[in-house]
């Protein structure tokens, strides 16, 4: 499973890049206003945090596929490393993956409700596809369904494209999604902390820990 951060804030993408096993960050508009900063120099400064390597994903908000194919180049000039353009599932947004696939500029369409959409998006060319599986739910969908059905569509077709499914509000929906053929998650930052926090296993560590001092007198190993 690839794990990205949801997450523009650099303090928190710093703390997390630190601590967990991570792809990537994403980001959308909404997630960068937020920072009400130039957003350049924001890009650059995640960068330098999470290194080259890993994957930067910047969204789009051209309303033709030129529009976007000049965005995706110009945000590809400005930032170093692995970046990759996320494209709205509309009809400009699927020319504009066909036309950036055939430039083997990489892309992640997204705000993606069926998987009929998902299908699409993946057959013009795009590497990923983000199904916003709490927006779904909140529309009384079911988003673990819809990233089930994307995962049967893709293994039926055989298509490479990567399910990286977006939009949640708990760790059950994240954990459901990877029980259902999601190649990768992109959660934020709040919500990745409540991954592994279990009051049983702190509690088993300090019993641990506990133990160890009555008999050695130490709360190491190291002697
Ligand atoms: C992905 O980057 C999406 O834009 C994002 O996960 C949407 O999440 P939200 O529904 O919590 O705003």
């Amino acid at each position: 499973m690839k794990l990205y951060i949801d997450s523009a804030d650099v303090k928190q993408i710093s703390r997390i890049n630190e601590y967990y096993p991570i792809s990537g960050v994403t980001t959308n508009p909404s997630i960068i206003v937020r920072e009400n900063r130039p957003f350049i120099e924001l890009l650059k400064e995640i960068r330098q945090v999470i290194g080259h390597e890993k994957e930067l994903f910047v969204q789009l908000i051209g309303d033709s596929a030129e529009e976007m194919i000049e965005e995706a180049k110009f945000i590809n000039g400005k930032l170093a490393g692995n970046v990759v353009v996320k494209i709205p599932v509309t009809e400009e947004g699927i020319k504009a993956i066909r036309l950036l696939d055939s430039e083997k500029i990489p892309t992640l369409a997204t705000t993606i409700y069926t998987s009929f959409q998902a299908l699409i998006a993946a057959v013009a060319g795009a590497k990923y596809v983000a199904p916003y599986v709490n927006r779904i739910d909140n529309l009384t969908g079911n988003g673990v369904k819809v990233v089930s059905e994307i995962n049967k569509l893709f293994n039926t077709y055989q298509l490479p494209t990567e399910i990286l499914a977006a939009s949640f509000k708990n760790v059950q929906q994240v954990h459901d999604v990877c029980l259902s053929g999601a190649k990768g998650a992109t959660v934020g930052t709040e919500l990745i902390e409540k991954f592994i926090a279990f009051p049983a296993t702190l509690q088993d560590v300090k019993v641990f820990k506990d133990e160890w001092q009555t008999l050695y007198r130490t709360r190491t190993i190291i002697y």
